[in-house]
């Protein structure tokens, strides 16, 4: 029998509980022994839960218990999470985590410590929620040199643009709707402002090119400055807007960028609504694989958190490493090239824009002069907002 201990009583280690608990006799017979809750650690009082016996608010209880073969952190953060599972893994316990801060940041040495110490450390349900798709990175796609991974990451965010888009919902209302169902983190910021997407396209970057990309380098808009009126010059580009994630390998740099951008209706990308991500991974063997499903909630992400659990009591994990190796390897945003959408004061006229762009499209003209680039340096963009009065550019995909 694999025991296992949960780290955290919230959103996902209930959804574990609960996954464990209703699926026990399909997870024993794909496990190959019965896997059970042994210890749920939470500061929070649970006494008068049907099985109060399990809490405990002592780590060192579930560290001293040497039945207890898995742990599943999913505190979240950096601070008690990084300690206890430094320690876990010290003690020879393997561990598995919904928590993509910690993946992103502190993957490698973490990884290095599993490694050391015998064990293992997974991740799936760090990114995309209940999408296999740290699993298939690392296994099925292994032969693969990829070169670019691009997509949907944040389930909350997604939810919120579909609201405007689709609703003429206002951010507000459709934010408090995404925190009710479960989706947005606790503190909304990490998803709107594009921190949860930026972790995750890290740690895609991570285990796709082998080295760790430090989160905070990366090039990251959220979608707090998105209005219905982008929504409304989107459509008349024939585009929606969603907040994408992106990465690219280039000789022996990388590239990664979070922003929302314009992406075509039609495509599977625009296609992918509410609290769906979407993933797609370009390998020199395989071309492109897309990935697709519910990227947040209680259940998805618990079947994800779970499923390595069955994997390590199965005993068949491949070997996931990457380096720490600093940022030199990381290009910056500044060289890459896009074609923007541009919100600019009608005191900007069209024949600036022309000899700043070259040709542009006009899009619009009553209050604002809205306008799309040809493909232009990013660096261009970002100046010529400094010096001109440019409300905001959007990314086109
Ligand atoms: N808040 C995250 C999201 C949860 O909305 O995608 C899943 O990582």
């Amino acid at each position: 029998m694999a025991k296992v201990a949960i780290l955290g009583f919230g959103t996902v280690g209930s959804g574990v509980y609960e996954v464990l608990n209703e699926n026990a006799e399909g997870i024993e017979k794909r496990a190959g022994e019965p896997i059970t809750v042994s210890h749920i650690l939470d500061i929070r009082d649970f006494s008068n839960h049907p099985h109060s016996e399990l809490f405990t608010k002592d780590f060192e209880d579930i560290l001293a218990d040497k039945e207890v073969t898995v742990i599943a952190e999913v505190i979240g953060g950096k601070t008690f999470a990084f300690d206890y599972t430094k320690k876990a893994l010290m003690a020879g316990k393997n561990v598995v985590t919904s928590n993509k801060e910690l993946v992103a940041t502190h993957g490698a040495e973490l990884l290095k410590l599993a490694q050391e110490n015998g064990v293992k450390y997974l991740f799936e349900a760090s990114v995309g929620g209940g999408i296999p798709i740290i699993h298939p990175m690392y296994t099925c796609l292994a032969a693969n040199e990829i070169s670019e991974i691009f997509g949907i990451l944040n389930g909350t965010t997604n939810y919120i643009l579909t609201q405007m888009i689709q609703n003429g919902q206002s951010f507000d209302v459709a934010l408090k709707n995404a925190q009710e169902l479960g989706y947005a983190e606790a503190n909304p910021s990490a998803d709107v402002d594009g921190i949860d997407a930026c972790r995750k396209i890290a740690i895609l970057a991570d285990l796709a090119f082998g080295k760790q990309l430090s989160p905070d380098k990366i090039y990251t808009e959220g979608i707090t400055n998105i209005d219905l009126s982008d929504v409304k010059y989107a459509e008349k580009l024939d585009s929606v807007i969603k907040l994408i994630g992106y990465c690219k390998k280039d000789e022996d740099e990388v590239f990664a960028r979070v922003s929302p951008m314009l992406i075509p209706k039609g495509t599977a990308l625009a296609n992918t609504s509410d609290v769906f991500n979407a993933i797609l991974v370009r390998g020199n063997a395989i071309g492109d694989v897309m990935f697709y499903g519910r990227g947040a909630g209680k259940l998805p992400t618990a079947s994800a958190v779970v499923s390595d659990i069955i994997e390590i009591a199965v005993g068949n994990c491949a070997k996931i490493m990457w380096e720490n190796c600093g940022d030199d390897f990381m290009k910056d945003i500044s060289s890459e090239t896009a074609s923007f959408v541009v919100r600019a004061d009608k005191s900007f006229t069209e024949d600036k824009a022309k000899e700043i762009f070259g040709n542009i499209t006009v899009i619009d003209t009553d209050g604002e002069f809205v306008f799309a680039t040809n493909s232009v340096k990013e660096a261009l963009m970002a100046e010529t907002a400094k010096n001109y009065p440019i409300k905001k550019y959007i990314r086109r995909f």
